[in-house]
């Protein structure tokens, strides 16, 4: 009875610190928030870091994405637009509004050849379980919708950088100061010599070699 009592104490306490804690706080354009990650997903040695800083508009996200320690800059140069891109080195975020583990959500994806992946999931299992649906729904004119990219390679430095406006318009999020948000950000490392293994990278681990773990998903809060 006493360990029960604690334990409720305890699982209320941590509910009040998830309610009240976002991962990350992210402020009005021009100041940012900046995050860093290097955690090989499900687990492994770690990763070159990865930097992501986010601020926003009243109608756009934006996104600064900075692959460390890169020396592939590897890519397809026969894909475009919402091609499979993320078969070689991508950075990307996985955006839902609200606080819930999302059952849909958006799959934003860039590669060193400044081409982007732009598609809706539809997760119902959250899990992307075997034999129960999952599926995309395509952004086909992005450039068109607002969003912008630009990306610029760094070799000697041995990185690359990626500048990324998305439109809050999309998930029915403008004016979104105060509201609560669902991310998760990833990276994936391949080579010439390894493809199609890669290195899975992530902000939150997943805990398995999956992306599509929506309760991993980091909580991130406009302010
Ligand atoms: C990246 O692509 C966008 C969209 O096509 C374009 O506006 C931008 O100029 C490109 N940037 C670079 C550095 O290629």
């Amino acid at each position: 009875m006493r360990i029960f009592t604690s334990l409720s104490v305890f699982n209320l306490a941590l509910g009040i610190a998830m309610a009240t804690s976002p991962d990350l706080k992210v402020p009005q354009c021009p100041s940012a928030v900046s995050t860093q990650f290097a955690t090989q997903i499900p687990s492994g040695p770690a990763c070159p870091q990865t930097k992501v800083d986010l601020c926003y508009t009243n109608t756009a996200l934006s996104l600064v994405f900075t692959a460390l320690g890169e020396t592939n800059f590897y890519f397809d140069p026969k894909q475009t637009t919402n091609g499979n891109i993320w078969e070689y080195e991508v950075m990307e975020a996985f955006i839902s509004k609200g606080s819930d583990d999302p059952q849909t959500y958006f799959e934003y994806e860039v590669s060193p050849n400044n081409v982007t992946f732009n598609a809706f999931i539809f997760n119902p299992s959250r899990v992307r379980k075997a034999n129960t649906p999952f599926d995309h729904a395509y952004i086909a004119e992005p450039f068109k919708d607002g969003f912008a990219v630009n990306t610029v390679l760094d070799k000697p430095g041995k990185k690359w950088t990626s500048h990324s406006t998305i439109p809050l318009a999309l998930f029915n999020g403008e004016n979104p100061r105060g509201t609560t948000w669902r991310i998760n950000f990833f990276r994936t490392i391949t080579t010439p010599d390894t493809f199609p293994n890669q290195q899975l990278c992530g902000w939150k681990n997943t805990g398995q070699a999956n992306f599509h773990i929506t309760p991993a998903f980091g909580t991130v809060q406009f302010v």
